[in-house]
Order: structure tokens, then sequence, then C-alpha cells
């Protein structure tokens, strides 16, 4: 079993509801970063970012990492997936704002600002739904070829874009770099 294969597994289980008590949990652990961030440790340091070896993500592959106590999704698309998701008129959008941190915060949900490289072959995004905060299945889940989120019925498309249910917005994309031809840094 590969490394992505493993991981992909691993997401699989790692469905979650946001509910009032990870609210609270939430709360505390912010006061507490604040706090610490006026004498940061080594390890606090450490969590701001995170280099994620991507050499075992085969093409039609997911990797899932937790970052900053979430999952981030690390896909490698396939042509098929790039295809479908250049064809899209952002007319067909709901939500047609990249939300991608690396662009402006007014960029155009196209594909090619939803993805890393020019080929559109990465795409890394936070992997919680925007409706209520659950994790979509990944795999070419739902009626778009993408993410399914099964708590309410959300479908998102192969770039990651709401397309139908109750999510408001695109899924998240996080601060991420390339810093070698198989690494990527978050954050
Ligand atoms: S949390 Fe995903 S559809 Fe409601």
């Amino acid at each position: 079993m590969s490394h992505a294969e493993d991981h992909t597994g691993t997401r699989r289980d790692f469905l979650y509801y946001a509910t009032a008590g990870a609210g609270t949990v939430a709360t505390g652990a912010a006061v507490w970063t604040l706090a610490d961030q006026m004498n940061p440790s080594a390890d606090v340091q450490a969590l701001s970012s995170i280099l994620v070896d991507v050499s075992g993500v085969e093409v039609g592959t997911q990797l899932t990492v937790k970052w900053r106590g979430k999952p981030v999704f690390i896909r490698r698309r396939t042509e098929k997936e790039i295809a479908e998701g250049r064809a899209v008129p952002l007319s067909a959008l709901v939500d047609t704002n990249a939300e991608n941190e690396n662009l402006a915060g007014d960029a155009p949900a196209t594909d090619q600002n939803r993805t890393m490289d020019e080929a559109g072959e990465w795409l890394v995004m936070i992997g919680v739904c925007t409706h209520l905060g659950c994790v979509p299945l990944g795999n070419n889940s739902g009626d778009f070829d993408g993410w399914f989120c099964p708590c309410h019925g959300s479908h998102y498309d192969t770039a990651g874009r709401i397309r139908k249910g109750p999510a408001p917005r695109n899924l998240e994309i996080p601060v991420a770099v390339f810093t070698d031809d198989t690494t990527i840094k978050l954050g």
C-alpha cells in the first residue's frame, strides 16, 4: 500500500462534526496560542508551517495531512479531473471567489486559480466543509467528480469548488508553496 493510499484510508474514518464542545476547546486553544506567541517555543514555531513530502502521491490519489488541527487534502489530479475543472465557466459557480490565500482576495475561482502548478495537477485545500465543518469524502465523490460532504449533501467539483448543496464557499486553499519538486510547505 502506498503512502497516499494509507492516508486516504485514514481520512475515510476521520469524519467529525463541529460541535459546541469543540468550539469551546478551540477558543481555549486560541487564547493559549495568543499568550504563547509572546514567548514562542520551538514547538509552536514548528507547528505554524510544515513540510510535506509528496513524492509518493501518485496521479489520481490524495494525501491527507493534519495541520493546525485540520485535515489538509493534497490531491494530484488526473488529466480528466483537470479537463473537467477547466471546462466550468465562472457563471456555473456558487462561489466565484478563488478562496485561495496565495492570491489576491478578489481573484476569481477559475480552475487555474485553484491549483498550485501551471499544469493544474496539484490541488491543496483545507479538508473542512464550508457549511458546518465536516470532512468531505474525496476520490471523485459526489455529482461533480470531486468531494462530497455527506453531513448535509454538499457537492464539490474537481477543483474543490462548491457546486450543489448548502455549503456557501469553495474549500479553502491555505498558504502553500513547492520548496522543491517533491516537497510542499504549508503555512
Ligand atoms: S457540514 Fe458539509 S454539508 Fe453540512
